[in-house]
């Protein structure tokens, strides 16, 4: 399969197109339309049950579209799957079954498709390489289902590393993580920014996304709102992505009094 050539920058790293999403017939996501940039850090935030999840899995293709369509990279998902690499929501995933650390993160090397594949040396070296990134390389050989929650969130983010995508969908990644997990973690998605790789991730800790994200997507079925931060990060957008939630209100504004946005750069270019 050839890989496109993608420069940070110069495309859309999703295009969603009037998609919805129905359960039982009710609408969980309702004719969303976004373009998200290459080569950013980018926050979905939105109260519980608005959707976040169920549009990370509609971008992955797991869930069926009942109207639009997604892009990726201005290609179908298909076809360019290896380069999209998704954390699945910790709560979503069965943690009892029979897999060591190491293996988890050797699916990240195994191009789907096809069958008995072995790993070459270069495989294996990725996945040290990545175990070593989230710090868990000495429990490369212990059973997914006997480590800690933190801990399990960084063997999915190694697998996540060691596939070497472009674009990174974390659904979470630092629920049931400790402080200086998140730090390091953090960090790592710095790197990978700077790299040119795009990575979103849905975050519900709304204290933290001026310092962590550059771009956010304010999602409440509907789409409320997606662009750089301090210009979405408005009291009307707020409102209408937390509605109803008066104390979180209130603390959200206190937030946009006091935010200064550190994590934003000179030469920064605008969408
Ligand atoms: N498999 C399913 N079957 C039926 N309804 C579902 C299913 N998955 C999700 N839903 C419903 O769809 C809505 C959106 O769920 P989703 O998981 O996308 O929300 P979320 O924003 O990720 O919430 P949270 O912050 O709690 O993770 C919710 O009302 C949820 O109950
Ligand atoms: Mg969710």
């Amino acid at each position: 399969m050839p890989k496109p050539f993608v420069k940070a920058g110069t495309m859309n790293s999703i295009k969603v197109h009037n998609a919805s999403v129905t359960y039982n017939q009710l609408p969980v996501l309702w004719d969303v339309d976004m373009d998200l940039p290459t080569g950013r850090l980018i926050g979905i935030v939105g109260q519980n049950g608005s959707g976040k999840s169920t549009l990370l899995k509609a971008i992955m293709g797991l869930v069926p579209l009942s109207s639009g369509n997604v892009k990726i990279f201005e290609q179908d998902l298909d076809t360019i799957r290896t380069e999209v690499a998704y954390v699945p929501q910790r709560e979503s995933v069965d943690w009892n079954f029979p897999a060591s650390v190491q293996e988890i993160v050797r699916m990240g090397r195994y191009q789907p498709g096809r069958l008995f594949q072995r790993l070459t040396k270069l495989d294996h070296q990725l996945v040290e390489d990545a175990l070593k990134k989230v710090n868990m390389l000495s429990f490369k050989n212990r059973q997914i289902g006997e480590l800690s929650g933190g801990q399990q969130q960084r063997v999915f983010i190694a697998r996540a590393l060691a596939q070497g995508a472009k674009l990174y969908l974390l659904d979470e990644p630092f629920v049931g993580v400790d402080v200086a997990t998140e730090k390091a973690i953090m960090d790592l998605l710095i790197e990978m920014k700077k790299e040119g790789k795009t990575i979103v991730i849905v975050h519900h800790d709304l204290h933290s996304v001026t310092s962590l994200f550059d771009y956010l997507v304010m999602l409440n079925t509907r789409m409320i709102a997606h662009g750089a931060i301090d210009e979405v990060l408005t009291t009307e957008n707020l409102n209408a992505t937390f509605g109803g939630q008066l104390n979180l209100f209130a603390q959200l504004q206190q937030i946009i009094k006091e935010r200064d946005f550190p994590i934003r750069e000179k030469g920064f270019e605008e969408k």
